[in-house]
């Protein structure tokens, strides 16, 4: 029977790719504080720092590779409809083979403008001078959704959940909303739900089943059982 899986992923299942998690003992909020790197108010008030971070990560982002986690989910894609909802900004399920990927979190990949709201192909290294292809002003900013903005695809997430036969949620700790709040609605509906994580997330509780281990091990094992 065709399944009918929406899966939301974080930044655990790139972990096995080298990319660094959030959360996690020296992880990025470790390294950076998320006012000044991940608001629009610390965007506001340094541009060049906001730009280097993005400019760190999309460098790191472009030489890391998809991992057995993601080739799996791409595998799961050919046989079952499935809607990746990652709240990743990297590009590891598209390198996967992975079609039906929402960046709700939006993504390294695109650059857009603070003025006019245009959205285009950044460049490796965006710079508070470059301009905006569209209106030219000087207000080029990553697309990627920081705190307090409004995710990207809530409708068709909200849709692809009503329609879901599997929710399963890969790699993430569950702390920031509304991602955190997809497996309360997936219950609320009646959709089975599965986490698997390195350690049980913030709402382990909520699912069905949880398998624990590293991403690279567990998403196989577990794609390996619709088979
Ligand atoms: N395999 C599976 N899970 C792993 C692995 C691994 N190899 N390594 C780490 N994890 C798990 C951690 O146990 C943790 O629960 O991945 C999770 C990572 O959690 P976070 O660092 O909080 O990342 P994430 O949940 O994706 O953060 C969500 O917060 O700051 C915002 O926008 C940012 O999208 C991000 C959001």
């Amino acid at each position: 029977m065709t399944e009918h899986i929406v899966i939301l992923t974080g930044a655990g299942i790139s972990a096995e790719s080298g990319l660094g998690t959030f959360r996690d003992e020296g992880g990025l909020w470790a390294q950076h504080r998320i006012e000044d790197v991940a608001t629009p108010e610390g965007f506001a008030r340094d541009p060049e720092l906001v730009q280097r971070f993005y400019n760190m990560r999309r460098a790191e982002a472009v030489k890391a590779a998809p991992n057995a986690a993601h080739r799996a989910l791409a595998a799961l894609e050919a046989v079952h409809d499935v809607l990746i909802v990652t709240q990743n900004v990297d590009g590891l399920h598209e390198a996967a083979g992975s079609k039906n990927v929402l960046h709700m979190h939006g993504s390294l990949a695109r650059a857009m403008c603070a003025t006019c709201q245009a959205r285009w192909d950044a460049p490796l290294v965006m710079t508070v001078s470059d301009a905006c292809p569209s209106c030219g002003a000087k207000a080029t900013r990553p697309d990627i959704v920081w705190f307090g903005e409004i995710p990207y695809g809530m409708e068709k997430i909200d849709a692809a959940l009503s329609q879901a036969t599997l929710f399963a949620s890969i790699g993430t700790s569950g702390n920031v909303y509304p991602a955190a709040g997809f497996v309360a609605e997936a219950r609320r509906l009646g959709v089975p739900t599965v986490e698997l994580n390195l350690e049980p997330s913030a709402g382990y509780s909520m699912f069905d089943e949880v398998r624990i281990g590293p991403a690279s091990e567990t998403v196989p094992e577990w794609v390996a059982d619709f088979s």
